[in-house]
């Protein structure tokens, strides 16, 4: 949890993200959390760029069109942010009680920040006493650049809603994890966002993350290294990797393209887990998800298993969503249960009681 400016029950959930703007409101009830509302509006690619808003006129008109296409009543809005001005690290404090932290953070931050403290908001979720028990804990340590936090409440804001909480994907992600895949006690799982231009790594212990790392690479890269080697537009190129288009393609030639991305990516991600697994005495990755509209690439998850050893499944975001299928097509759904990571670890987010 992080930057809640202030806290309530509702809310409208927004993953602001660089090829596409993700909506949904939530309901939680005795049978589990249902789908109320679903958006999807796609952002021309000069909108959002690694991480960071370009023209916001552009993000808030389409905030605009996504809240009256789908006549979105809540003001108040969750969101989140990845990418470069997002720093995630695990440290050891001195033991104390979360209240102590929430005091002294800014002072015991400070040295593992690579920003002027000031120009950051810090937020820490406490992982619990380290093994080597002499008197420190370990702590997941958040840090936001203040101008990348601003740009994107200020979208917000612009669009006539209330920004109550920024989030971060990995720890959204977290949460959609929980409710779909509960890890098992004993269980080391990986979660990997793949979006248009940043793949998030979290490893999920116990069900809490300890360790994130993101690479500035995700689905443009396969549309670019497609316009290269097959000397076509960046929209044609789109196209023919989500399959769209199929006249005049040489398939073999689309295969090595996509391939050749694919491996490249597969190694990034074996690379961080490897350090992972490295860092972390006896530790291992029981399972790879794959999340991010960019992991349905062809080919992409036996490539991933090829490369990194390890089994790899498709994250489904709905798993144990209730969604009512008059209302929402469950094709549509299935299509999009991976670009959806995020939004929906956005949505089904609980609040504290103070
Ligand atoms: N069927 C498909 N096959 C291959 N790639 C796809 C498919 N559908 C979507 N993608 C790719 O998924 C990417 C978008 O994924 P996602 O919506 O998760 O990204 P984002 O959140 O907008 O970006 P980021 O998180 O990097 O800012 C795009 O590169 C898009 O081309
Ligand atoms: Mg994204």
């Amino acid at each position: 949890m992080i930057f809640p400016f202030q806290k309530k029950k509702d809310a409208v959930a927004f993953d602001i993200g660089s090829s596409s703007i993700k909506l949904v409101q939530m309901s939680l009830s005795k049978k589990g959390w249902e789908l109320q509302k679903m958006g999807f509006a796609e952002l021309p690619p000069e909108a959002i760029v690694d991480g960071s808003i370009i023209d916001s006129m552009t993000v808030t008109s389409t905030l605009k069109d996504l809240i009256k296409e789908h006549n979105v009543k809540l003001k108040d809005t969750i969101s989140s942010l990845t990418g470069h001005s997002v720093i995630i690290k695990k440290v050891s404090f001195p033991a104390m009680t979360e209240d102590e932290l929430a005091e002294s953070i800014q002072w015991e931050a400070e040295q593992y920040i690579p920003f002027p403290i000031t120009d950051v908001n810090i937020d820490f979720q406490i992982l619990g006493a380290d093994t080597e028990g002499k008197g420190q804990m370990d702590v997941m340590l958040v840090a936001v650049k203040k101008d990348v936090i601003n740009d994107y409440t200020n979208v917000i804001k612009e669009a006539g809603l209330n920004p109550v909480v920024m989030d971060v994907d990995s720890f959204a992600l977290e949460n959609m994890m929980e409710i779909n895949y509960p890890v098992m006690p004993g269980e080391n799982v990986a979660v990997i966002n793949i979006g248009a231009s940043i793949t998030s790594i979290s490893v999920i212990v116990a069900g809490m993350t300890v360790f994130t790392r993101s690479i500035p690479m995700g689905g443009n890269q396969f549309t670019e290294e497609i316009q290269r080697q097959m000397n076509v537009s960046f929209k044609d190129a789109e196209d023919m990797k989500i399959g769209a288009k199929t006249e005049g393609v040489d398939p073999a030639a689309l295969r090595s393209a996509i391939e050749s991305v694919s491996t490249n990516l597969s190694f990034e991600v074996k690379r961080s887990l490897d350090f992972f697994i490295g860092g972390a005495q006896g530790a291992d990755i029981n399972k790879i998800y794959l999340s991010g509209g960019g992991s349905r690439v062809a080919g992409l998850i036996e490539m991933m298993q090829d490369k990194t050893a390890m089994p790899v499944e498709a994250a489904d975001s709905f798993k144990n969503i209730i969604a009512n299928p008059k209302t929402f097509d469950p094709a549509r759904l299935a299509e999009l249960s991976q670009a959806f990571g995020v939004a929906i670890g956005l949505g089904t987010r609980r609040f504290a009681d103070k």
